[in-house]
């Protein structure tokens, strides 16, 4: 048997095989410019041990080994038997509640087509952020207590890049600014007047965010709750949105106004990488969405992702934070409707979703089909 250079695969009958090194770097090349290659493959004569250690060492060669899950594997003397190779998958969104909006759609449409994780992630996030019917994200969010429209977001992608700005005024799509600061700067986090000024650099457009029926809600506020910023989830909600794409990346976004009737100035989870959300392409990423304050206090995402990292499913994940939130913080378990949740999804495409109380729903767009669920919760 000749020598072949290369990385070995296992076929879906058990047999070892072997790409050699020129094809698959032809193979990677081609599946980021076309996502769907047709190739030819040697297949090798291995022994019992050979086929172990080949086993072993496509296990260390990781992910670009996990994309050919779907494959027909093809002999080059056995030309009939031809199929195409596809190394695509189907890719996968998950995202935090039910908008009402084509959100999950939006992206699986962009990915679907080859398109880069951050670009399906934005314009989804764009969407939600520019209805203005959405009380809880972007134009149309409730304000602070001052009657001042803030904003928080973040993006992450699939190289451990983030950007992220917080109180943030008068600009309709912060997520799209959070994607800026991590391209066009060396930095991670941009504040208030500051983000604002890169924001306008990078030639966002300063608009007024608040509708007529946001300032009716907070006048009506305003006339009963003495100007005391509130601790519970009523308007509350965070569009938290994890997509893997046709080559088994992760990567993930979320954008808020925070909580309506804040102290002016206050930063929730959402813009804040590790508790509004976590990437980590090699295990999985998470997002949370409910009291930012309970998140912030157990690292949340982070710790849904490094339970992932440790073996737990991504349900499992999830109830771990949950249940830390309120084991550190139980004075929380007092609060009438103080809900806090994650979404979560792992190396596998596997996904999972829980929340303190019952309430939290999440979108799941897979093979082309978005539903709607009720997430698991803890306090049954
Ligand atoms: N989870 C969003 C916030 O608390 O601001």
């Amino acid at each position: 048997m000749s020598k072949i250079e290369g990385i070995p695969i296992l076929s879906s009958e058990g047999s070892v095989l072997a790409i050699p090194m020129f094809i698959l770097h032809h193979l990677q090349n081609s599946a980021q410019q076309h996502r769907i290659v047709s190739i030819s493959i040697h297949r090798l004569k291995v022994s019992d041990m050979d086929r172990r250690r080949f086993i072993q060492t496509a296990t260390i060669a990781g992910s670009s080994i996990a994309i050919l899950d779907h494959t027909t594997l093809l002999s080059e003397d056995n030309q009939r038997e031809q199929k195409p190779l596809s190394l695509a998958r189907n890719p996968i969104v998950i995202s935090t509640w039910d908008f009402k909006l084509p959100v999950n759609e939006t992206a699986y449409g962009i990915l679907n087509k080859g398109g880069r994780l951050l670009d399906a992630i934005q314009a989804s996030i764009n969407l939600v952020e520019a209805d203005p019917t959405v009380t809880s994200v972007g134009h149309g969010g409730y304000p602070d207590r001052d009657g001042r429209l803030t904003l928080d977001a973040c993006i992450m992608d699939e190289h451990g890049n983030a950007g992220s700005v917080a109180c943030i005024e008068n600009i309709m799509h912060p997520i799209s600014v959070a994607r800026c600061v991590m391209e066009k700067t060396p930095h991670v986090l941009l504040v208030g007047d500051g983000a604002l000024q890169f924001a306008l650099e990078q030639g966002f457009k300063k608009e007024n965010l608040l509708t007529d029926q946001a300032r009716a809600a907070y006048q009506e506020w305003l006339k009963s709750d003495e100007y005391k910023p509130p601790v519970d989830e009523k308007n509350h909600d965070t569009i938290g949105l994890l997509a893997m794409d046709t080559e088994g990346n992760l990567a993930g976004g979320c954008s808020t106004s925070g909580m309506a009737w804040k102290v002016h100035g206050r930063v929730g989870d959402s813009p804040l990488i590790g508790d509004g959300l976590y990437v980590d392409n090699e295990i999985g990423a998470a997002t949370s969405t409910g009291l930012g304050e309970a998140c912030i206090k157990v690292a949340g995402s982070f710790l849904v992702v490094e339970s992932m990292r440790h073996g737990k499913s991504p349900a499992e994940a999830c109830q771990i934070a949950v249940e830390r939130v309120v084991q550190k913080q139980p004075q929380y378990k007092d609060i009438d409707d103080f809900l806090v949740g994650f979404v979560a999804m792992n190396k596998q495409g596997e996904v999972g979703a829980l929340s303190y109380r019952k309430g939290l729903q999440y979108s799941l767009c897979k093979e082309g089909v978005n539903k709607v669920f009720d997430a698991d919760y803890l306090i049954k």
